[in-house]
């Protein structure tokens, strides 16, 4: 039995693969609580979370949202209001020039350009695309009958699915694929020359190389509108913050999605009598997806910093403090979610969970992912009639193996394998 309190929640590869445990112990004990490896306030309670996401969202900076506690901050808070020194010392941090880790102005104004750029009518014509793309990957694997899901078909999805959106031509689709280190499969790509760096550093020249194109020959594409858009005063954007944003779009776009396509598959493969259920009524699909991410959530963690002395559910929390929301936490608090180890996508308030986040920076490609995966599962579902865990990579059903990938703020499996039989 493991000694939770023992437990470091940001470093212990036990947590990544299942923190079910280690979340119940701490909520059990107070929603809001101080652990002890690094002084963060660790969020595990529903309304507790929705209180940091909302109505105190603003005594809270998102410029640790991605990095947590680790590293430490590169400044040692002074006073009652820190918000000058964070502006100060962000470029001694890292990530703190993407949009989600920007606060105030700054975010709000970054935030408008890229949510008036996601229009219905873009939406609709890349869901045009991702039904063409899924029946060809699904015709890439479908004889053989089984594959690994993340590697043979979700990366390869979500990558695509994105890079449309944006505008990255189809005939460099193949390059885009050979450059994240993706599986040839059928878009013809080499995987040799893998990229092993941040992939956000090495999409920013080539996204650069985009905008730059379409300011000079401009197309029916986002990154033209991108690169055409003024912020709400009139002013225009740099090219670099523009190139960051992009980048940051096709990185924020490519992975979470990939990681909830298997997190479906799992579930699809564990528990036979849903996947029949929704061969039968596949209108019911987008409700299953909603308890996948509730059951899964691929951001794990959403970490904010005290700017300025504050409570959370009653609980002091310090200026300067780090304070982790902890998706599972949350989306798991009986008290908002009964019984909530069991997967039921008839659950009246199913969408409820946090896995897209709330208030300011809520995630603004949700209505993309779940279009996605929707697509993906439609087409999967009723061109197979039996689709499986493989019990050779995965164990017996009573007892399976899954490894997910040992990090604290994203959660996923490190592969699926599973076998079908053709419809
Ligand atoms: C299942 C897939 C996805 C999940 C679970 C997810 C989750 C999240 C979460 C939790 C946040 C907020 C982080 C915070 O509050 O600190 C976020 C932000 C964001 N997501 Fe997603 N995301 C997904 C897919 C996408 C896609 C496909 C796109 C792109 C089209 C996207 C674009 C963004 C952007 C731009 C933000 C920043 C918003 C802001 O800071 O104002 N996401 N996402």
């Amino acid at each position: 039995m493991a000694d939770f309190d023992k437990q470091d929640f940001f470093t212990d590869p036990a947590i990544a693969d299942d923190n079910t445990g280690y979340v119940a112990h701490m909520r059990s004990k107070c929603p809001v609580l101080r652990e002890p490896h690094h002084g963060v306030f660790m969020v595990t309670g529903y309304d507790a979370a929705l209180e940091v996401l909302g109505t105190r969202s603003g005594s809270f900076s998102s410029a640790v949202a991605v990095t947590g506690p680790i590293p430490p901050l590169p400044f040692t808070p002074h006073g009652d209001d820190i918000r000058e020194q964070v502006r100060e010392n962000r470029p001694n941090m890292v990530w703190t020039e993407h949009l989600a880790t920007m606060d105030g102005e700054e975010h709000a104004k970054n935030r408008a350009l890229i949510q008036q750029l996601l229009t219905h009518k873009r939406l609709k014509a890349n869901e045009n695309f991702v039904a063409g793309l899924v029946i060809r990957l699904v015709d890439a694997v479908i004889d053989k009958g089984a594959c690994e899901i993340t590697e043979d078909f979700a990366h390869a999805l979500s990558t695509l699915v994105i890079a449309d959106l944006l505008g990255v031509p189809e005939e460099e689709h193949a390059g885009l694929i050979d450059l994240i280190g993706l599986p040839p499969t059928q878009m013809g790509g080499d995987a040799g020359h893998k990229v092993q760096a941040d992939p956000l550093t090495w999409l920013h020249d080539r996204f650069r190389g985009y905008l730059l194109d379409r300011k000079a020959n401009p197309r029916d594409d986002m990154m033209t509108d991108l690169v055409q858009s003024r912020y709400k005063d009139g002013s225009e954007p740099t090219l670099e913050r523009l190139t960051r944003l992009a980048c940051f779009l096709f990185g924020a776009g490519q992975d979470t999605s990939a990681r909830l396509v298997a997190f479906s598959f799992r579930v699809l493969g564990d528990q036979p009598e849903i996947q029949a259920q929704l061969r039968a009524e596949p209108e019911r699909i987008p409700d299953f997806i909603e308890e996948v991410l509730r059951m899964y959530y691929p951001v794990k963690t959403l970490s904010r910093l005290a700017v300025e002395p504050t409570e959370v559910a009653g609980v002091a929390v310090p200026v300067g403090a780090i304070l982790t929301i902890n998706t599972g936490g949350a989306n798991h608090d009986p008290h908002r979610f009964p019984d909530p180890e069991r997967f039921d996508f008839n659950r009246p308030n199913v969408r409820d969970h946090i896995s897209f986040s709330r208030g300011s920076h809520a995630c603004l490609g949700a209505p993309l992912a779940r279009m996605e995966v929707r697509v993906a599962l439609e087409q999967f579902l009723s061109r197979t009639s039996d689709i499986r865990i493989s019990e050779a990579h995965h164990g017996p059903r009573e007892s399976r193996r899954y490894a997910c990938e040992p990090t604290y703020l994203l959660s996923g499996l490190q592969a699926l394998h599973v076998e079908w039989d053709k419809a």
